[in-house]
């Protein structure tokens, strides 16, 4: 059993993180989406092996046996029918967004996700002369549900395509088959194409996972799944991810618009996301147990100390979507919180137009850093609002 509570900050902030480093040294940083885990024993030991055996160029569709792996991930969630022709593999997940967009739309088309969203969704849309209209999602009987009212009155001509990201980031929801059959009547009653962003699918701390592209063969024909290993195993630096559809022309459009400037596949990225999905079921059950108990841990002490911040407890994913609007910071939450409780948080404003005085926080740290960290920003709030 890997021991997640033993991380020391001091040899977390290596060179490389991103996470570590962006922020001052003292800032305890719970923002970008790195789990502080060491990667499983399984994952590094094939990436040595491969380095023994050499790097050449791999086939340039990806290796047979990570496409069979992925066929298979598919399979025992519901989605049926994919063969390797199915499947394009990308850098990473975000070029597969940008490239889904570029290949499906034209300049001034209208794309609608539900916010608040990782906000790729909405660079993806705008970066390039397209329309991102945002649904936002509404709270409920406590949790965030998709505001189906409000979608309908999105909808123009200009409307090409849905972006949906299940789980949800920053959110944390697993969406039902209830909602995703909504989803998909929407979708055919206007037509529209249908970019479905899955990264997070095996990161699920409750619910089940159903992949869009099941709901119904005509559903299948108008999608494009993303996914890739780097949430699940927390390998971002390796990259790797794949589009799939059944639709063979979607996927044709897709690379047209893209050619050339795609790349081959990084041989060490497909490497660790075969012998992941292949051999570490283990250390993710036990990762996800440790994230379980950290999300309830997040929720208790909030509820317990904090009161006045709301936070949904997430279904999946291992981040948490935090509403300090009841405190009078406003937007100056993040930088206060940084500068003075020295917690990096990702601020709310990139999710979407809605979310200013919203953080997301990343819990997937030692219950001691989570604890330190929460600890910093009770002082820090309690000193300026009491
Ligand atoms: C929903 C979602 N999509 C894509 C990404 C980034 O994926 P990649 O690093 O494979 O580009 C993230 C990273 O947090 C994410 O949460």
């Amino acid at each position: 059993m890997p021991n997640f509570d033993a991380l020391e900050p001091a040899a977390l902030r290596d060179p490389y993180s991103v996470k570590w480093n962006h922020y001052p040294d003292g800032v305890l940083p719970l923002w970008v989406a790195d789990m502080d885990f060491p990667i499983a024993e399984e994952i590094k030991k094939a990436v040595l092996a491969r380095l023994e055996f050499g790097v050449g160029y791999p086939f340039m569709g990806g290796d047979p046996r990570l496409l069979s792996a992925i066929i298979a991930q598919q399979e025992d969630y519901g989605l049926h029918g994919l063969e390797p022709q199915h499947l394009m593999l990308v850098s990473s997940v975000v070029p597969g967004l940008y490239a889904s967009i570029q290949g499906l739309t034209a300049v001034g088309d209208e794309v609608i996700t539900q916010t608040p969203i990782y906000p790729p969704f909405l660079t993806s849309v705008r970066d390039h002369g397209r329309v991102a209209l945002e649904n936002p999602m509404v709270v409920r009987d406590g949790r965030f549900e998709i505001d189906f009212e409000h979608l309908e009155t999105l909808v123009s001509p200009k409307t090409k395509v849905l972006m949906i990201c299940n789980p949800q980031n920053p959110t944390g929801r697993v969406f039902e088959r209830a909602e995703l059959e909504k989803l998909a009547d929407f979708v055919l009653r206007h037509n529209l194409l249908v970019v479905t962003d899955e990264l997070h699918a095996m990161l699920r701390l409750e619910g089940e996972h159903i992949p869009f592209a099941s709901l119904s063969p005509e559903i299948a024909q108008r999608t494009i799944t993303l996914t890739g290993p780097c949430k699940a195993f927390n390998t971002a630096g390796f990259g790797g991810g794949v589009m799939i559809s059944h639709n063979t022309e979607l996927l044709a459009q897709i690379q047209k618009a893209t050619k050339g400037l795609m790349g081959h596949p990084n041989i060490l990225s497909m490497e660790m996301w075969r012998v992941g999905l292949e051999e570490c079921g283990t250390w993710l059950e036990q990762t996800l147990d440790y994230l379980r108990a950290n999300r309830d841990f997040l929720s208790t002490w909030l509820e317990q100390h904090l009161p006045e911040v709301t936070c949904i407890p997430a279904e999946g994913t291992y981040l948490a979507w935090l509403d300090f609007n009841k405190f009078p910071f406003g937007s100056e939450v993040h930088k206060f919180l940084l500068e003075e409780a020295k917690v990096g948080l990702n601020d709310g404003p990139p999710y979407g137009a809605l979310y200013q005085g919203w953080l997301r926080i990343n819990f997937a740290t030692s219950r001691a850093i989570l604890t330190e960290a929460l600890e910093r920003i009770e002082r820090c709030i309690r000193a300026r609002v009491d």
